[in-house]
């Protein structure tokens, strides 16, 4: 796996993992609040219920004071109220002779209360700390909420609680002394306004949280649902895309082996137009090494050999083969492979892909103007753009010796703007077919027979200056022939 798509892959996982960890978070925060939003509802459903309960007894109780009391029949279930023996009517005696007791608010409550406990699902309790009737004793958890009511905290209070294992939920509020409870409670110092006592009732949480975990296991279920289509999709996204990620890796791959391949190819061109060179500069020197040696072999034949004529002979065949090996480093210099990046003024490039084409040029009358007003230095593989210029030069000279007698020639300009260095080489060759222009570019196009053109120069040039050198190459026709402008950027990477 190479460094790219490693990279590629990391970030698709880092990616991944934080929208699974971001969509986790929000689906149990989510469903956090959706469980403690239904618990919430269930409370308040059963206080609902106490209130309710409370607000039936009170309905009752109120019922019974409006009329200071209702009589009833003495009997076991309902002895007179000993609580009561300071009312001279508690006992009545009908004119037919029937016995009536007294019952009043509190009284009435309590039997109601003990009698028909359950029917609402909920117990009540009516009580106070100053008592009358002291059955009636306040729980713990009454006396706490009644010295709430007293110390006037609170008219009403209620809890949730367990007891014995079981959850409960507690309520009471307070009674306030009316007008029509002096009757009975006067004795006991009380005022209009004054907290007697309360009613408290207390309901079982069984039926409420029986239902708030059916609920919730209702809601669990379709958040579960939910979560694992998601993740089930997510996956299946990060499946795809991390395929098509390695696909696409391969392909880049290939592709970049196919530019190495057509790089070397179309560099084998160039390398034609400096083979041509090395042949010229060879021709002079070799020619004088052979006649230095056909000079001794004719002082020889002659029997002139003298040791002064064979030491200037051999000098003059040392300081020719000297000449022969220089020639060769120079070339080999001009084609190095430019693996880093080098400062470079782009005249310097010019006149190295002079020096190489130059001699082919004079040979086919071909005359080269070279003009430059740019000062700057360009940070570039400088051997890839030697390559792109001899391409350029090679295609005008081509271009020139077909369509043209004389008066041949090219004419390159460099200059620069704010961030660029330009560089336009223009020819007098006629120019391109606007019908192919298009397609110059392409790979393997090429309008010469297979012998003088490969099709590769320019899409290599292409490539180079777009892809390594991030700049750009365009093509015009003047007037006379061809214009290909590069755009190098004066800022690496601009
Ligand atoms: N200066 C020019 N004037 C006219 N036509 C040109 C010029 N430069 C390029 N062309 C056209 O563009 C075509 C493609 O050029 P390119 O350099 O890519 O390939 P080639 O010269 O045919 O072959 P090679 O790979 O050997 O360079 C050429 O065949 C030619 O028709
Ligand atoms: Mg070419």
């Amino acid at each position: 796996m190479n460094r790219s798509l490693e990279i590629k892959l990391k970030k698709l996982n880092r990616y991944y993992m934080n929208i699974l960890i971001i969509f986790t978070g929000v689906v149990i925060l989510s469903l956090g609040w959706d469980l403690y939003n239904e618990s919430e509802h269930h409370k308040n459903s059963a206080l609902e219920h106490a209130k309710n309960s409370f607000a039936k007894d009170m309905m009752f109780r109120n019922w019974v004071a409006s009329h200071g009391g209702v009589y009833v029949p003495p009997t076991k279930r309902t002895p007179p109220n000993p609580y009561l023996a300071h009312i001279k009517e508690r006992d009545l005696v009908t004119t037919t002779g029937k016995k009536l007791t007294l019952m009043n608010p509190a009284y009435t409550l309590k039997q109601l209360m003990d009698e028909y406990e359950g029917m609402y699902g909920a117990k009540g309790h009516i009580t106070s700390l100053k008592l009358l009737n002291l059955k009636n004793k306040s729980s713990d958890w009454e006396t706490k909420a009644l010295k709430l009511f007293e110390g006037g905290q609170a008219k009403e209070f209620h809890e949730f609680l367990s007891k014995d294992g079981k959850a409960y939920i507690y309520y009471m509020k307070a009674l306030v002394v009316r007008e029509s409870c002096l009757k009975c409670h006067m004795q006991q110092g009380y005022e209009v306004g004054d907290i007697r006592g309360g009613v408290s009732v207390t309901i079982p949480m069984k039926k409420y949280n029986n239902d708030l975990y059916h609920e919730a296991y209702n809601i669990i279920a379709v958040y579960l649902l939910f979560y694992i289509a998601v993740i089930v999709g997510l996956f299946y996204t990060y499946k795809n895309l991390k395929t098509s990620l390695i696909e696409q890796n391969r392909l880049e791959e290939e592709n970049h082996r196919k530019d190495e391949i057509m790089l070397t190819q179309s560099r084998h061109a160039a390398m034609g137009e400096m083979i041509g060179m090395i042949a010229h500069q060879w021709r002079q020197p070799i020619t004088v090494i052979a006649m230095g040696a056909n000079n001794m072999l004719v002082d020889i034949e002659l029997e002139e050999v003298n040791e002064e004529s064979i030491k200037e002979q051999a000098e003059s065949i040392l300081k020719q083969t000297e000449y022969l090996s220089k020639t060769i480093d120079d070339f080999r210099n001009f084609f190095r492979p430019s693996k880093k990046k080098e400062e470079v003024k782009l005249e310097e490039v010019m006149a190295e892909a002079e020096v190489i084409i130059d001699k082919s040029l004079e040979n086919n009358k071909i005359t080269l103007t070279i003009k430059d007003n740019n000062g700057y230095k360009v940070k570039t593989y400088s051997r890839e753009l030697l390559q792109v210029f001899i391409n350029l030069l090679k295609n005008a000279k081509e271009s020139l010796i077909e369509h043209r007698e004389k008066d041949r020639h090219i004419d390159v300009m460099i200059s620069d703007d704010v961030d660029n260095v330009i560089t336009t080489i223009c020819d007098n060759g006629g120019g391109i077919d606007e019908a192919i222009i298009e397609r110059i570019f392409d790979p393997y196009f090429s309008t010469k027979d297979e012998k003088t053109g490969t099709g590769l120069g320019l899409y290599m040039s292409k490539t180079i200056i777009e892809k390594h050198l991030h700049g750009m190459i365009e093509v015009s026709n003047t007037k006379e022939g061809a214009c290909f402008k590069i755009t190098i950027p004066l800022v690496e990477g601009g």
